[in-house]
Order: C-alpha cells, then sequence, then structure tokens
C-alpha cells in the first residue's frame, strides 16, 4: 500500500507520514528533506537559489547532506520552497521519489505533491491542513526549543510567504490530489491527529 501524506509547512503532515509507517510498518520518506538538501548544498556553495541552472547543479548533492542538522533549519525551509520552484529540480528528484514510493511491500512518502504527481496511484491519500497562525505557533515553539531567537511574527510571515511560493509555482503546486481526504489538525492533539489519520486510511484500505 502506498500513502501518500501531503501538506503546507508545520501541518503535522510529517509527524502523520511517520506514525503511518510506524502503524502499517512502512518504510517512509520525507520528501521534503530532499528539497531542503538542494538548498543547504545551494547555500554552502555560495550559489543562486532563484537561478534554475544553479539549483539544478545542487541535486546532485552528497547524501551525507540528507543527515545535516542544518536542513531542519527555517532559511534552509525558505530556500528550498525557493529551488523546489524550478521544473528541472523537481525532475532531478523525480525518480527516486517514484521509486521510493513504488518500491514492494509499499511506502508512506510525505510532501506537497505525492498524491499528484509522484503516487498519483496511491490507495490512500491524505491532505493535512491547519491555520497559518496555528501552524506559525507550533513552528515557533519548535525553533525556541532548539534555541533559536526567531520572533513568532517572523515566523508567520515566512510561514504565509512559504504557502504562498508553495501553492502558486506552475509545476506540481501545493494543491490536494482530487481523491485525497482532508485532515485538519488545527484543533487536535498529536495522538487524536494520528488516530484520525489512520481511520482514514483504513476507510480506503477496505474501499
Ligand atoms: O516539507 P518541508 O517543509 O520540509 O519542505 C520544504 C520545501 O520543499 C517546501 O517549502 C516546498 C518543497 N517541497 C516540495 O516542493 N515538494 C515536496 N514533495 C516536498 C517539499
Amino acid at each position: 500500500m502506498i500513502i501518500a501524506v501531503d501538506g503546507p509547512a508545520a501541518s503535522g503532515k510529517g509527524t502523520i507520514a511517520k506514525a503511518l509507517a510506524r502503524h502499517y510498518h512502512l518504510p517512509h520518506l520525507d520528501t521534503g528533506l530532499l528539497y531542503r538538501a538542494v538548498a543547504a548544498t545551494v547555500m554552502r556553495l555560495e550559489l543562486d537559489p532563484t537561478s534554475e541552472a544553479d539549483a539544478v547543479a545542487a541535486c546532485d548533492f552528497d547524501e551525507l547532506t540528507l543527515a545535516d542538522p542544518v536542513l531542519r533549519d527555517d532559511e534552509t525551509g525558505q530556500v528550498a520552497s525557493i529551488v523546489s520552484a524550478h521544473p528541472l529540480v523537481r525532475a532531478a528528484l523525480m525518480q527516486r521519489q517514484k521509486r521510493f514510493a513504488h518500491q514492494d511491500g509499499g511506502a508512506v512518502l510525505d510532501g506537497r505533491d505525492i498524491g499528484t504527481v509522484i503516487a498519483p496511484d496511491a490507495q490512500a491519500k491524505l491532505f493535512v491542513r491547519a491555520t497559518p497562525t496555528i501552524r506559525a505557533q507550533r513552528r515557533h515553539t519548535e525553533l525556541k526549543s532548539r534555541g533559536s531567537d526567531v520572533s513568532y511574527d517572523q515566523v508567520l510571515a515566512d510561514i504565509r510567504a512559504r504557502d504562498e511560493r508553495d501553492s502558486s509555482r506552475s509545476t506540481a503546486p501545493l494543491v490536494p490530489a482530487a481523491d485525497a481526504v482532508l485532515l485538519d489538525t488545527s484543533f487536535l492533539s498529536i495522538e487524536a491527529a494520528v488516530a484520525k489519520a489512520v481511520a482514514l486510511v483504513e476507510v480506503r484500505r477496505e474501499a
């Protein structure tokens, strides 16, 4: 079974995808990490993220980059959102994601275009969302716990900017697949959101 979990930044999609992978004993891929690795490589090499050629050159990143804590930084997320808008960057990372999704036994992937582009054939597609202010609160708390002194207002502005860029790009924008089920986590605890996600996947599994 392929489970596609899409949604905007800090919606809870990563937590839900990991929990689903544990529940169904499936391998999990956080596809945002691939775009973040491209972004981190662009930044390290002092390339220009708005240049498609520069961003494509960074797609051949060192695999060790995937474990670099810098990938979790907010700035890396912003640059990831910029490089991910280039069609050739998306093309360069596509086969790797499709292979992961279609491995024997199935997989759980989370990202922005899993249900629409990477695995349109996924049996279960969740589109996880939450209000921008609630997502900003979550991200702000997370960043503060990691020692960052970024303000809430800055985090909210970054989230809004990223939503706008991810949703308005012409290639594989952030939109729910026609057959995705919406899961709003705004007022749900992690446990309640995961329980709801499992229940939604069960409905698809039995269909
Ligand atoms: O999920 P994340 O915050 O780690 O993703 C970082 C950026 O990468 C996000 O702003 C847009 C891009 N991304 C994408 O375009 N497609 C994906 N499947 C995953 C992430």
